[in-house]
C-alpha cells in the first residue's frame, strides 16, 4: 500500500473510532512503529489529527480538498436498495443526564450557506426612505451553515452539507468552514447560480432584525449530490433541516434519512407550503412563531395559542412539535403532553440566528441522547447567549452554556 493511501486510511480509521494507538495501527497496516509514527507526525503537521500519548485523535477532517463540481449516483435506485435492506441501526441512548462532558453525538445537516450582509441602524427604513447605518460587516450566515456551526460548538460531530456558485464568496465559504469546529462538510458547486446571500438589517434599538435571502446556489443541490450523503446520513444520529434549499432536494434526504433510520428535525425557516407536504417524515419539527402560525392557521401571540398550534402541527402528521417563542423559550409537544421550557433572561444584542443558535445546539442534545426537554432546555441556554453576540454564526461554547444552566 502506497503511503498516501495508508494515510487515508489512517485518517478513515480515526474519523470512525476517534483515536488509535501507534501499536494497532502498525499491526493493521502490517508496517512498523516507525512508519506509523511518521504517518501521524505528517497528519498532524497538517492539522488533521492530534498526536497524544502513544497515539493519535482525530481533530477534524474535511472530505474535500476543494469545491465539488459534478457527482453521478442514481439517487431513486439507491433508496430503492436501501429500503429492500434490513437495518439494524442503533436505539438511541435514553435520557443521559446533563453534564459537563463533551456532546458525543452525530448530526448531519444539509442546508445553506448564505453572505450576510448586514447594516446596523438606528431604526428600520421606511418604503422609499434612505437612512444611514452605524455600521456594517459582510460575514458568513444561511441557515444551514449558522446551526451547523452551533452544532459543532455545542460539542456534536457534524458533517456540513451545502452548495456555493463559481464566484469569490465560495472560496469564504469554504474558508470559513475549514477554519471551524464543523468536522467535516461536503460544498458543492453550482455551475449557473452565485452563491446565496443575505441582506440583512440589524436595529439598534433592540437587536430585532429584517432579511432578505436571494438563495442563489442552495436552490440548486440535485438528487445525486444527496445520495453522496449516504454513508455520513448513516452514521449520524440526527439529520436537521431547513427550508432555504430547493425543497426536492431537502424532501431527497429525509427520504434517505428514513430509510437509514436516522433521526428527521425539520426547521420550517423560511415558512412556505411545502412544508405540509413531509410532515409524515419529520421527527421533530421547530417552528417559531410567525412559522406556527402559518403552518396551523393559529396565530401564536402566548402559551395558550401556542399549544392549539402545536396540537394542529402534530396532528398535520409531525410526530413531535416545538414551537421556539423568542424571550418566552420553547414549548413542547408530543401528542399527549405540553411542556414550556423558559428561556434564560439574556441582553439581547442582536438576534439574527437566534432560531439556529437554538436548532444547532438542540440537534446536538437530542444526538447525544438527552431527552426532548433536557435538549431544550439546552439549546434556550446556548440560544440566550447568542443573542448577546453580534452575527448569525457567532456561537457561544459548551463550556459557557453549562455556566449558564448552573446559573439557574
Ligand atoms: P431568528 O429568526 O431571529 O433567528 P427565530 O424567530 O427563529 O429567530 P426565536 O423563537 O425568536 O427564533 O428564538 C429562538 C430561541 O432563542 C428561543 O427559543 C430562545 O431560546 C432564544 N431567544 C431568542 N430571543 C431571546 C431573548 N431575547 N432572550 C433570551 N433568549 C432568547
Ligand atoms: O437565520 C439567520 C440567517 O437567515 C442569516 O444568516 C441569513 O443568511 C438567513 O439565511
Amino acid at each position: 500500500m502506497f503511503l498516501e493511501e495508508r494515510r487515508s486510511r489512517i485518517l478513515d480509521y480515526l474519523d470512525k473510532y476517534d483515536r488509535a494507538s501507534v501499536e494497532y495501527l502498525a499491526s493493521l497496516f502490517t508496517v512498523t512503529r516507525e512508519t506509523i509514527r511518521s504517518d501521524l507526525n505528517a497528519l498532524a503537521k497538517q492539522q488533521l489529527i492530534q498526536r497524544c500519548h502513544g497515539g493519535a485523535v482525530i481533530i477534524r477532517r474535511s472530505l474535500q480538498s476543494k469545491l465539488i463540481t459534478e457527482t453521478g449516483k442514481d439517487f431513486e435506485v439507491l433508496l430503492k436498495k436501501l429500503q429492500h435492506q434490513t437495518r439494524h441501526k442503533n436505539q438511541r441512548k435514553k435520557g443521559l443526564p446533563m453534564s459537563n462532558h463533551a456532546m458525543k453525538g452525530k448530526v448531519c445537516i444539509l442546508g445553506s450557506f448564505n453572505v450576510d450582509i448586514v447594516a446596523k441602524v438606528d431604526r428600520f427604513p421606511k418604503g422609499g426612505e434612505s437612512l444611514l447605518a452605524k455600521g456594517s460587516t459582510l460575514g458568513p450566515g444561511g441557515k444551514g451553515a449558522n446551526q451547523a456551526m452551533a452544532a459543532s460548538r455545542a460539542g456534536a460531530k457534524v458533517h456540513f452539507v451545502s452548495k456555493v456558485g463559481k464566484d469569490q464568496f465560495s472560496h469564504f465559504a469554504y474558508e470559513h468552514l475549514s477554519t471551524s469546529e464543523i468536522h467535516s462538510f461536503r460544498l458543492y458547486q453550482s455551475e449557473t447560480e452565485p452563491t446565496g446571500n443575505a441582506i440583512i438589517y440589524v436595529s439598534q434599538q433592540n437587536g430585532e432584525n429584517m432579511i432578505a435571502i436571494y438563495s442563489g446556489a442552495n436552490q440548486t443541490i440535485t438528487d445525486e449530490e444527496i445520495a453522496d450523503i449516504t454513508p455520513e446520513l448513516e452514521d449520524a444520529d440526527v439529520l436537521l433541516l431547513q427550508m432555504e434549499n430547493n425543497f426536492p432536494a431537502t424532501l431527497s434526504a429525509m427520504r434517505l434519512a428514513r430509510a437509514l433510520e436516522t433521526q428527521i428535525i425539520l426547521n420550517p425557516a423560511p415558512y412556505s407550503d411545502d412544508v405540509l407536504s413531509c410532515l409524515n417524515y419529520v421527527d421533530i419539527i421547530t417552528p417559531n412563531e410567525t412559522e406556527a402560525s402559518l403552518l396551523s392557521g393559529i396565530e401564536v401571540s402566548d402559551l395558550d395559542s401556542a399549544k392549539a398550534a402545536a396540537s394542529k402541527i402534530h396532528a398535520l402528521g409531525a410526530a413531535r412539535v416545538i414551537i421556539t417563542m423568542g424571550s418566552r423559550g420553547a414549548l413542547l409537544f408530543d401528542g399527549q403532553q405540553y411542556q414550556h421550557i423558559p428561556a434564560f433572561p439574556a441582553v439581547s444584542v442582536d438576534t439574527t440566528g437566534a432560531g439556529d443558535a437554538f436548532n444547532g445546539a438542540f440537534a446536538a442534545a437530542f444526538a447525544d441522547g438527552q431527552s426532548v426537554a433536557q435538549a431544550a432546555a439546552y439549546a434556550n441556554a446556548f440560544a440566550s447567549l447568542a443573542v448577546e453576540r453580534e452575527g448569525a454564526s457567532n456561537m457561544p461554547t459548551h463550556s459557557q452554556v453549562m455556566t449558564r444552566l448552573a446559573q439557574r
